[in-house]
């Protein structure tokens, strides 16, 4: 028999990096607010509408058809052909041979992650970002330095020159999500094609996050690394169903690496979800093949959301706001005295009923700021607003 004396085991905990990770702020607002009635929520990235209904048929006839067996790791086959056709007509041919089904963009990025990072690599993400993308890297030991965006009344933008700054000689990987969550701010061809100059030089993997890629209001599809990329350029795009087929919570989206890495991708889908459900992957299907008109009603209404959103907080007083972002879903602003976002969006949530996502979530540099998902219906956004105005108010921030 052991004794306590003779021996120590390890305390029953997880290993020291996963210990140190962050828990998401946005959930600890809206825990503090999920079961009240009285509360208002704009705090989750995701659109307010069900799934469209062709989509979900889909599903229940592949599941009456009793397709609920495991499936190719890299994805049923024809969904992989369908996401090369439906990615060809967006960015000039990409083949099958460069990509995998994934159960989710959060799982595509984590595997784009696994396949690319050793402990002690540096990773250079550029922020405000949504929280999971800084802290994925280092579950597997690397390290995230940050380049922040810079806010104006013109809206959120990049300094070229601060971002090559930080992409100097050995650093593994960029993580960059346009249009970005949670400022909206998308990139520019331009931008777009030095970036890639630059990561090509100095051998950089770019890790593009492209879920909000058809959430674009200036263009039907944002610019993408996959139009200017070579297949066997150090280029991994993550991708998902969540949002634009609105269907956050089926869990399925799409990797595309090089041809080279996607039996490795295959393993580590094998050693991490095996496959994703088919008869998810039939109602993915369809929102390729039928789903253009949902996307474009769905942009649709984030535009008049996004508009509607901004003409009516632009008109209450303390809050500073920038022009309307070109995509994704949120407008990210600050009011007037507000320095611990995380308190501030707690007080919100018990004293006017209103749940927004605290810009301190989004890193650092993101404290101060709010964000606000705006899609929803304009009545539901007046409503939103009604109750900041108040609040604010009849409690004046003092600085
Ligand atoms: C920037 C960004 N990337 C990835 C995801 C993940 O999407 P999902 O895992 O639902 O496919 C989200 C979800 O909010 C996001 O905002």
């Amino acid at each position: 028999m052991h004794s306590a004396a003779t021996h120590r085991t390890p305390p029953t905990v997880a290993r020291p990096e996963v210990q140190a990770l962050r828990s998401s702020k946005i959930r600890e607002v809206a825990n503090a607010g999920m079961d009240r009635k009285d509360v208002l929520p704009f705090w989750f990235g995701e659109p307010d509408e069900e799934t469209p209904d062709e989509i979900c048929s889909a599903a229940v006839a592949a599941l009456e058809s009793k397709r609920t067996f495991y499936v190719q790791t890299l994805g049923d086959p024809a969904l992989r052909e369908e996401i090369a056709a439906y990615l060809s007509r967006w960015h000039g041919r990409i083949g099958v041979e460069r990509i995998a089904v994934t159960s989710s963009g959060t799982h595509a990025l984590m595997l784009a992650l696994q396949a690319l990072l050793n402990p002690g690599d540096r990773v250079v993400a550029v922020t405000p970002l949504w929280p999971n993308l800084v802290e994925m890297p280092k579950v597997l030991g690397a390290h995230v330095e940050t380049v922040a965006l810079e806010f104006s009344a013109a809206g959120w933008a990049l300094d070229e020159q601060r971002l090559f700054d930080a992409l100097v000689p050995g650093t593994r990987a960029l993580l960059l999500n346009a249009p970005n969550n949670p400022t909206g701010w998308t990139i520019s061809r331009e931008m777009q094609e030095a970036i890639l100059a630059h990561c090509r030089r100095l051998g950089i993997w770019i890790v593009s996050d492209d879920v909000y890629q058809r959430i674009c209001f200036d263009a039907p599809c944002a610019p993408s690394f996959l139009d200017i990329a070579a297949p066997e350029d150090r280029v991994i795009s993550c991708n998902s169903f969540s949002k634009a087929w609105r269907m956050t919570g089926w869990r399925l989206g799409w990797i595309v690496v090089p041809p080279a890495m996607l039996g490795d991708i295959g393993k580590l889908i094998e050693y991490s979800s095996t496959c994703a459900p088919p008869f998810v992957q039939a109602a993915g299907l369809v929102a390729l093949s039928r789903g253009e008109g949902a996307i474009a009603r769905t942009v649709e209404r984030l535009r008049q959301g996004r508009d509607h959103l901004a003409a009516r907080l632009g008109q209450v007083p303390g809050v500073d706001l920038a022009a309307p972002a070109g995509g994704a879903m949120y407008t990210f602003f600050r009011v007037d005295g507000v320095e611990d976002s995380l308190a501030f969006c707690k007080q919100l949530v018990t004293g006017a009923g209103l749940g927004l996502a605290p810009g301190a979530a989004f890193g650092p540099e993101g404290e101060g700021y709010l964000r606000w998902c705006y899609a929803s219906s304009t009545s539901r956004l007046d409503e939103g607003v009604r109750r900041l105005a108040g609040y604010l108010e009849n409690n004046p921030i003092t600085r």
